[in-house]
């Protein structure tokens, strides 16, 4: 018989660490995700798990997301995919702060809750909290079967395999995969012409490819790692993007601060000048979110203040971005998917970082894999 170690040791098969092989994952979660559910024909999504018929669909006005840590960046982005591509105002809130509030209920929200695991007790709280007020409420989950995922009216499950190590990877980003899924799928029933409604589906097949190139990367280059051998070294990070980028630093923020211990912040690139950028210097780190799209020069001129006062710039994005020390570059995807690219080299700094510092990887200390207390 084999013991727990033996079998956790066959389970991540060549790799050193769950969250090295979940990483690695990406691409077959993200397939997993899509799998089934493309309608080619009216260039839509079929999502048979939402219980949901196109008149009562189209009868929702707006979309709340609720999530903790990771799912609720999550959310935050899926949020802007609707608003973007289903023209329904949309916003994500944390669950554990929805709950204690007093919220207004109403009958023409669409509310979505998100879970990994489906037993965060602060999201399903807000479930129950939703639906004792006559909310409806459908399930972003990935545990088949889990207490949200039978709470919820429905729902779309991740389908993206067991994740075990506690900070979340491959459940993020086939998160995001599901949101373009429902973002599209709002989308067609309104006023997404069949043209946008294709040109997302397009970029959600060639996604799985896109995420197996950057891990092939940094396999050959071993860039990623290099420049987190460096941030390991650090009292603290600032984690700084716009819209989109701005949900994928938090992500980033969080990733690094949960595995490696190192002290990291996010910060909506625009805000830095209404206070953070006192802190500013040769001894603080910036990670820069900068795709290659209409913001570009904003975000551009925010790293010309910051190395103004010498603060070293690290830049995830597209292309070279002046004045950051070194670009991580990934593939373009189309605007609304960007950030599921643009997550990878932060996910692989943070476990770079961890590594590099002998940190407890899988399990960091303090944290759980699911949260089931208040
Ligand atoms: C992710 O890296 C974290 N460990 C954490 O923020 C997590 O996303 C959060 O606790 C929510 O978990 P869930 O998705 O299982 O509900």
């Amino acid at each position: 018989e084999m013991d727990v170690a033996e079998l956790e040791d066959s389970e991540r098969g060549e790799h050193e660490h769950f969250l090295a092989k979940e990483i690695a994952e990406q691409p077959r979660a993200i397939s997993q995700a899509l799998r089934g559910r493309i309608e080619e024909r009216f260039a839509t999504v079929h999502l048979g798990g939402l219980n949901m018929d196109v008149r009562e669909a189209r009868a929702y006005r707006r979309v709340t997301v609720l999530g903790c840590g990771s799912a609720w960046f999550a959310g935050e982005l899926g949020a802007q995919m609707i608003e973007d591509l289903a023209r329904m105002p949309a916003r994500a809130e944390s669950a554990s702060e929805f709950r204690y509030r007093n919220p207004v209920v109403e009958p023409d929200t669409l509310y979505v809750a998100v879970s990994q695991s489906g037993e965060t007790a602060d999201t399903l709280a807000a479930v129950q909290e939703l639906q004792r007020k006559g909310g409806r409420v459908i399930g972003v989950v990935n545990v088949v079967g889990s207490t949200i995922a039978r709470q919820v009216d429905g729902g779309i499950y991740l389908h993206a395999g067991p994740e075990r190590s506690v900070a979340s990877t491959k459940s993020f980003t086939s998160t995001l995969v599901a949101f373009a899924l429902l973002a599209v799928h709002l989308g067609r029933m309104r006023d997404l012409s069949p043209a946008d409604g294709r040109r997302v589906l397009d970029a959600l097949a060639a996604l799985p490819s896109q995420v197996q190139d950057v891990l092939d990367t940094e396999r050959e280059t071993g860039t990623v790692a290099a420049v987190a051998a460096e941030l390991a070294t650090r009292e603290s990070v600032l984690y700084i993007g716009r819209r989109h980028g701005w949900a994928v630093a938090r992500e980033g923020a969080q990733k690094l601060k949960e595995v490696s211990y190192v002290h990291a912040e996010a910060y909506a690139a625009a805000e830095l000048k209404h206070g953070p950028l006192a802190l500013v210097g040769p001894e603080l780190p910036t990670v820069a979110v900068v795709p290659d799209d209409d913001l570009f020069d904003k975000n551009a001129s925010t790293l010309a203040e910051i190395r103004a006062r010498r603060g070293p710039i690290v830049a995830v994005g597209h292309r070279d971005v002046p004045n950051a020390g070194r670009t991580l570059v990934v593939p373009r995807s189309e605007p609304e998917l960007d950030p599921v690219l643009l997550s990878v080299p932060l996910q692989l700094l943070a476990y770079h970082a961890a590594v590099a510092l002998g940190r407890d990887v899988d399990r960091p200390r303090n944290l759980a894999k699911s949260v089931t207390v208040e």
